[in-house]
């Protein structure tokens, strides 16, 4: 009996211990896990990305990007925007050439993968489901784990796709087509915005006034090439947005006004000054986020600063950068062109680093339209 007794108190002890240390005792057991793989072998992680209309599927190993495979879809160009319905069945066309691609790539096959990582939102449902169903259906038949990523962590993390890296912490101008941010990166997985657009992106600025233009969808990349051959001859009103936060819907209508009253006064107007009127908008836009990004350096007193997202393959912006960064005594760094826009390489990153933490998600996980930062 005394016997009973003391085993209990024994295991009551034990227990107790266990419920105290739980925090260290996982930690332990996971970096265990984790020394484990490494002596094992190199960990590798298949990313999938299906946020909008482009499918992406890219392998990581140890932290290095050796295999990015992204399928356009063009069939967006004629209506001047994303269809979702339409990118969806795309995407179902796209996603296993795209893997199969990745993987012979990056000379592996399916059984050298141990996560696989996925877009979980924000971003067009229809599209999303395609990537997240495809993650979930690999790594339940492969017995591995999956690993659900933010679609905006991931661009700021396409900084570590390959050298130079910033170190932490450093500022991040986010800037795509729906979305605008300048993120504060204190780590891999600790990121908080300092600031945001309050109506359209930056991305969309460029798209929207592409489309009154009459220019095909994206129109970020055209007005890009246009603007290389105009000069930054019309001027719009600059937006007063407190603090760190932006708005381009302004910018948009008074566009949209100075065309129509340019139009009316000159029928031919805009074909005659096309090249001018791309250089203007872009410069417009440009200035608007360095502006925003100087400033949240001078509060911050941070000087490594990144661009990211797809508005950072604009080529005024990134010459902007440098040329302030210059100014300012920041370090600067800019993503090669295929990490700026959607694409599997930063994702693959991202899930690297949540790998690492142990930060794993369940057959249960959904894909989220609109998803927390
Ligand atoms: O990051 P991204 O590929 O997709 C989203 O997550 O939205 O960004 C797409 C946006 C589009 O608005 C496109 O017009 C813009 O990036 N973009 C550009 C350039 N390349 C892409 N905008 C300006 N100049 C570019 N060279
Ligand atoms: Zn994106």
């Amino acid at each position: 009996m005394n016997l009973l007794v003391y085993y209990f108190k024994m295991m009551h002890k034990v227990l107790l211990l266990v419920y105290r240390w739980q925090k260290y005792l996982f930690f332990f057991i996971h970096q265990l896990y984790n020394i484990i793989n490494l002596l094992k072998n190199k960990i590798s992680v298949l990313a999938i990305e299906s946020s909008c209309d482009d499918t992406s599927a890219a392998i990581i190993t140890d932290g290095v990007v050796i295999s990015n495979r992204t399928a356009t879809q063009i069939v967006h160009q004629q209506y001047g925007g994303v269809v979702p319905e339409l990118a969806s069945r795309q995407h179902l066309i796209h996603i296993i050439p795209v893997i199969d691609a990745a993987i012979k790539d990056a000379g592996m096959d399916l059984q050298n993968i141990d996560a696989i990582a996925f877009t979980r939102g924000p971003g067009l449902l229809g599209s999303l489901i395609v990537g997240v169903s495809m993650a979930k259906s690999l790594a339940l038949s492969m017995d591995i784990p999956l690993i659900a990523v933010h679609h905006m962590h991931a661009h700021v993390l396409a900084h570590f796709a390959e050298e130079p890296k910033p170190s932490f912490p450093f500022l991040c101008l986010t800037v795509s087509g729906g979305h605008t941010q300048i993120v504060l990166v204190n780590d891999y997985t600790d990121m908080k915005v300092l600031g945001s657009t309050i109506d359209d992106a930056a991305g969309e600025a460029f798209d929207k006034t592409g489309k009154m233009l009459g220019l095909d969808y994206p129109a970020g990349p055209i007005i890009d090439k246009l603007a290389k051959a105009g000069k930054p001859v019309f001027h719009f009103p600059e937006p007063q947005v407190a603090g760190l936060n932006f708005s381009f819907s302004g910018l948009k209508t008074s566009i949209l006004y100075f065309l129509q009253k340019a139009v009316a006064e000159n029928p031919n107007f805009i074909q005659e000054n096309l090249n001018d009127i791309c250089c203007s908008v872009q410069s417009s836009i440009v200035h608007i986020l360095l502006k925003k990004l100087k400033k949240a350096s001078e509060i911050t007193g941070i000087k490594e600063i990144g661009i990211a997202g797809g508005v950072s393959a604009n080529s005024y912006l990134r010459q902007s950068f440098d040329e302030e960064g210059k100014k300012h005594g920041w370090n600067t760094y800019i993503p090669a062109f295929e990490y700026c826009t959607d694409n599997a390489g930063m994702i693959a990153v991202a899930g690297y680093y949540k790998f690492l933490n142990g930060e794993f998600c369940d057959q249960n996980v959904t894909p989220l339209a609109r998803m927390e930062f």
